[in-house]
């Protein structure tokens, strides 16, 4: 049992998968001396229901100059970022030189929109390496974790900000406490403060357990997130779904009192208690269904490899990570993954090292297969790789169960 890091209540364990390298650390070739493991196990705290990790990486273990992530690998999410960037603009930015604070602004992939319309912002991105290439678009950034005190030191530089947005890093934060007092310091009395992260609910019904791995440190519910912000003095005022990265919420969150909530909060919690998402039995049923995907995952790439076909993956994801660890699955399966970043390319994947190779090998000589890891983006993939199709290639899947297509 572990303390709750919201409340201090119970965390109760439903998963282990097992000991796991960190999910964005690509190690050279013949330089995988000295990687760092820890065990991968969810839980659910059993008085405030937040489900979160067992055990904490430490962050500056994660987030560094060599941080390989760069949110604008995708056109779909960059479009997603471009609506998202223009519909602040247009509701919470309209009023005289306003300020808008982004957490976790990575590569500028949404502030290059509000820089580009003269609109005062900042970015907080400790990830160096990232955050340069923001500032080369125009981004305004500063290289530092979003806490209590780097909140504070902006307020007294930049006084407060009317909207403070967070996609895909809230989830990685585990002191949330210090956050939320950052956010309540930050904030103008009437502000919004708008993240959105992968949904608990979708991952119980997608199986999709590779959402796990150690920058996500929680996995959020309405029911979970709405009682975060009220022990803060906040409220959840709004929730909306998403369907980027396999399913996510956003979730609207103002001072208690300020704004009157929407029924699409009352309508998701109904959804949730339906779903039984705070229920042992359904936690334990998602880990029963994750233990089926590893064994015929395992059998597939097993027969295929005895039949002598050839298996690519597709996506070196930190989701692949938690994939390839748990299930065992290694260069003896999987010759090599694909992907166009540059920062992964000729290097390891975390834990089993596979290879990782640029997208134009796949391209030069197509495999028999292509394991998709990047199946949160798989219309733009498959879209930009039908040749694979037409010369006689398959995808396998395996979330929410494992097929070939
Ligand atoms: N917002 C982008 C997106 O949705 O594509 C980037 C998401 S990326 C998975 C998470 C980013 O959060 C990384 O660039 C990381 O360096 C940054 N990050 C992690 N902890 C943070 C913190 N405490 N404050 C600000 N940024 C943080
Ligand atoms: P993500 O699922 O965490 O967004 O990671 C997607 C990974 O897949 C990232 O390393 C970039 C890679 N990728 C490609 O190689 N080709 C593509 O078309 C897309 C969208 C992503
Ligand atoms: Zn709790």
């Amino acid at each position: 049992m572990t303390e709750c890091r919201i409340c201090g209540g119970e965390v109760e364990e439903f998963l282990d998968l097992g000991r796991q390298p960190l999910s964005d650390a690509f190690p050279r070739p013949g330089d995988v001396e000295g990687e760092f493991f820890y065990r991968l196990a969810v839980g659910r705290c059993l008085a405030c229901t937040m489900v979160q990790l067992m055990e904490e990486v430490p962050r500056e273990r994660m987030f560094h100059e060599d941080y390989p992530y760069y949110s604008s690998g995708s056109s779909v999410m960059r479009e997603h970022f471009t609506q998202t960037a223009l519909s602040f603009i247009d509701t919470e930015l309209t009023g005289e030189n306003p300020f808008f604070v982004e957490i976790g602004c990575n590569d500028g992939v949404l502030l290059r929109t509000i820089a580009e319309s003269g609109i005062r912002h900042l970015g907080f991105e400790p990830s160096v390496g990232v955050a340069n290439v923001a500032r080369e678009r125009g981004v305004t950034v500063r290289t530092d974790f979003f806490e209590e005190s780097t909140a504070i030191a902006v307020r007294e530089a930049n006084g407060p900000a009317d909207a403070i947005f967070s996609a895909n890093t809230i989830c990685h934060i585990p002191y949330l406490d210090s956050l939320l007092r950052g956010v309540d310091a930050l904030l103008t009395p009437g502000g919004v403060f708008v993240f959105e992260d992968p949904y608990l609910g979708d991952i119980v019904k997608k199986t999709s357990f590779d959402q796990i791995y150690d920058e996500h440190f929680y996995l959020f519910t309405v029911r979970s997130v709405q009682a975060m912000a009220a022990r803060f003095g906040f409220e959840l005022v709004n929730v909306e779904r998403k369907p980027v990265h396999g399913g996510e919420v956003r979730y609207t969150i103002a001072r208690a009192g300020a704004r009157r909530p929407t029924p699409a909060v009352a309508r998701m919690l109904a959804e949730e208690d339906a779903q039984g998402l705070a229920e042992p039995e359904v936690l334990n049923g998602f880990a029963s269904a994750v233990a089926r995907i590893r064994e015929d995952l395992v059998r597939l790439l097993s027969s295929l490899r005895e039949d002598g076909k050839t298996v690519a993956g597709y996506g070196a994801t930190a989701k692949s990570a938690t994939v390839t660890n748990f299930c065992g699955i290694g260069p003896d399966l999987v010759d090599y993954v694909c992907d166009t970043t540059p920062a992964k390319q000729h290097r390891l994947s975390p834990g089993v090292h596979i290879p990782v190779s640029p997208t134009e090998t796949f391209a030069a000589s197509y495999p028999d297969y292509a394991l998709l890891f990047a199946w949160n983006h798989a219309e733009e993939i498959m879209a930009k790789e039908e040749r694979f199709r037409e010369s006689g290639g398959q995808w396998i899947l395996y979330v929410p169960e494992v097929r070939v297509v």
